[in-house]
């Protein structure tokens, strides 16, 4: 029997369904619930608010579970690519090896960006955020590739994903490359996509970058923690922008200005910042911890916390071992790999953040490991923005093909001034302070 719920509103009771999730989780359906009882929801920042369903990510905040299309994100970080991985996403299936082989292909094929495009990027000013630019230029895509499949025509679907997802890691480096006024790499055919995208960012005709094999490995790992989140704020962005049916390239440029945001994958740019601030003060973690836990203070400790996650973080665990590997293999020592595990001890047994249930999370080791990996710090954030690609794409790919989908357009509570008359400028008076 179909469950429901029943509200109780001034005596009367209405009756909304139940709706029931893959792993049991359950949620009340309020789509009739204004034509029903004239009232809506109010949950700002939509901490409470299921979007959508959808078969892509499962995350349990409670137990610290993340899968992408039910499979566990530490088998895929340890057996995966970030190529299949991006395909498991999209399509919803592990590839055969023929279908990974054309997917291959393909990216290799659309990897080159339209030259027009370079004069673009030289134009930007040298000091400019790369996430601003990387934003701009995937919104640029629409006018050099002005082709947009219909619905149905899968294939042509199917070739604007692999354009966006190989060109986005071409023009990262390029944009890296122009910003330090050095010659732009062009991706080589022999590479793999991560391998790839480290040889378009490192090489130079002085000196030869050298592919380690660790390194790629150490990248593919990261991206395939990034590649997907659920209803995350860059996602539910694309979603959003994606509903009023604008254009894919549209689409993930909001998400990337979404992403962009400090509370949000700025984080691993900030995280950083922050370790070195208290490294830079002695390293002792305890005073950043004080200011984190003062309420008048706005400083947060900078990859802590989750919305969804009351517990650690899963990708926390394969991203700190990871980070130790890439940094003994390269016989590096960063203090700030220090500062951070310092940090973290300090942190998870304080009582401010066990009552908060604030944990590591995916940012808080991710920049040490790009640090040791030679990416800059203003590039974190395009990095996660890479990784993330595949994510964006399966969820702005399965809200088009939804024949529910609608428009996103949320409702509010309004709070302001009652009807009330204009006045001419010469009556206008403001009460003096
Ligand atoms: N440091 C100190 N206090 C914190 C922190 C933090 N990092 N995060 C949350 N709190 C406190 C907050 O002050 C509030 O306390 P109280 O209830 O006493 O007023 C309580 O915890 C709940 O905070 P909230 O802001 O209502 O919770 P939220 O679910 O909206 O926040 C968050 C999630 C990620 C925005 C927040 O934890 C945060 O600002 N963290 C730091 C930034 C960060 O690391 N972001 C990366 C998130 S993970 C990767 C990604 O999504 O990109």
């Amino acid at each position: 029997m179909a469950k429901i719920a029943t509200l109780t509103v001034d005596g009367k009771n209405f009756e909304l369904p139940l709706v029931q999730g893959a792993e049991g989780e359950q949620a009340i359906d309020i789509s009739q619930l204004r034509s029903r009882t004239g009232l809506i929801t109010l949950d700002p920042g939509f901490a409470n608010t299921g979007s959508c369903e959808s078969g892509i990510t499962y995350m349990d905040g409670e137990k610290g579970i993340l899968r992408y299309r039910g499979i566990p994100v530490e088998q895929l970080a340890g057996k995966s690519t970030f190529v299949e991985t991006s395909y498991l996403l999209i399509n919803g299936e592990l590839p055969t090896r023929e279908e990974l082989t054309r997917f291959s292909i393909m990216l290799n094929d659309h990897s080159l960006v339209h030259e027009d495009m370079r004069t673009f990027f030289e134009y930007f000013p040298r000091g400019a955020h790369p996430m601003g630019i990387l934003s701009s230029m995937v919104n640029a895509l629409r006018a050099f590739y002005p082709e947009i499949p219909e619905r149905g025509e899968d294939e042509e679907t199917n070739m604007m994903f692999t354009r966006l997802l190989s060109k986005v890691r071409t023009m990262a480096a390029m944009s890296y490359k122009i910003s330090r006024g050095h010659k732009v790499v062009y991706p080589r055919h022999d590479l793999t996509y991560c391998a790839n995208f480290l040889n378009m960012m490192f090489d130079s005709p002085v000196r030869p970058y050298i592919i380690d094999n660790d390194l790629v490995k150490a990248l593919e790992v990261f991206w395939i923690l990034h590649a997907d989140h659920e209803q995350n704020c860059s996602t539910a962005a694309v979603r959003l922008v994606g509903s009023a049916r604008v254009n894919l390239y549209a689409a993930i440029a909001a998400g990337i200005s979404a992403l962009w945001g400090p509370l949000h994958g700025g984080a691993n740019q900030a995280v950083v910042e922050m370790l070195q601030q208290i490294h830079d003060s002695g390293g002792d973690p305890a005073p950043f911890l004080a200011r984190a836990r003062d309420r008048e203070d706005p400083f947060r400790l900078m990859g802590f916390g989750h919305r969804v996650y009351k517990t650690y973080d899963p990708r926390v665990k394969i991203m700190k071992k990871v980070c130790g590997k890439v940094l003994k293999k390269m016989k590096r020592h960063d203090p700030l790999m220090d500062v951070a595990m310092r940090l973290e001890e300090a942190a998870v047994k304080d009582p401010y953040f066990k009552d908060h249930n604030l944990y590591p999370n995916v940012d808080f080791y991710s920049g040490i490991l790009l640090r040791a990996i030679g990416i800059p710090v203003n590039m974190f954030t395009v990095m996660f923005a890479i990784g993330r690609l595949p994510g964006w794409i399966s969820q702005w790919k399965e809200a088009m093909d939804d024949p529910h989908w609608k428009l996103h357009r949320p409702r509010q509570v309004y709070i302001g001034s009652k009807v009330r008359d204009y006045v001419p400028m010469e009556k206008r008076k403001r009460p003096k302070n």
